[in-house]
């Protein structure tokens, strides 16, 4: 029961922008036709600001508007998609390089060659989740769907880099 309340209540606070004291007596027809399934409101605000629907003369008119009104917005979608996956492929690459450099990383540290895991890790790893995320807050998607886990990343590979960086400057006694 909570999603579809969750979905009115995002529809009726995006209506009042849309929102537009002249619309047609066929809208308002339509919308009160749909009240009890869809808020007035935001039926009456969306319909109202698009010219095809504000003209339209007929129930049918209306409703190839909001079927233009809708396959506008999908479309819109699905542009957005699209330089998502790209820039989701980059990602991918980064993430699976940083994945390698680990590894890289961990035969170092078990080989006891400080020096070359904390290169390893500075160079090929450290900054990977920071170029994800550079690379989708600046995409023409305009989102970044992870930004949550690129900081998470980012965090934890910083602390490994520092506590590698401890052994290498020889900062801590590190024999057992
Ligand atoms: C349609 O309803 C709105 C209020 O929702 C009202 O302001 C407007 O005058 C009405 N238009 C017609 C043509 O009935
Ligand atoms: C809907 O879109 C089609 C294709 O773009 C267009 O030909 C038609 O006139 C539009 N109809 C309305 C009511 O907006
Ligand atoms: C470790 O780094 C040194 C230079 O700092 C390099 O000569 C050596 O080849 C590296 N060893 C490995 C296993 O990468
Ligand atoms: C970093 O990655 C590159 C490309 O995979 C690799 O050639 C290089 O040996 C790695 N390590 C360092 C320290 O540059």
């Amino acid at each position: 029961m909570a999603q579809p309340i969750a979905i009115i209540l995002l529809a009726v606070a995006i209506a009042p922008g849309l929102a537009v004291g002249s619309s047609s007596s066929v809208i308002n027809t339509t919308c009160a036709a749909l009240k009890i399934l869809q808020p007035y409101d935001y039926c009456v605000g969306v319909l109202s600001a698009d010219p095809a629907a504000a003209a339209a003369t007929d129930v049918a008119g209306v409703a190839a508007a909001a079927v233009n009104i809708t396959a506008v917005k999908a479309e819109s979608t699905l542009r957005i998609i699209t330089y998502l996956v790209d820039d989701l492929k980059t990602c991918r690459e980064y993430y699976s390089n940083m994945l390698e450099s680990l590894a890289d990383v961990r035969v170092d540290l078990g080989a006891g060659r400080f020096s070359n895991a904390s290169f390893e890790i500075s160079v090929n790893a450290t900054a990977r989740p920071d170029d994800c995320d550079i690379l989708l807050f600046e995409g023409n998607a305009h989102k970044d769907p992870f930004t949550h886990e690129n900081g998470e990343n980012a965090l934890l590979v910083r602390l490994a880099s520092g506590i590698i960086d401890l052994l290498n400057k020889n900062l801590v006694n590190h024999g057992f």
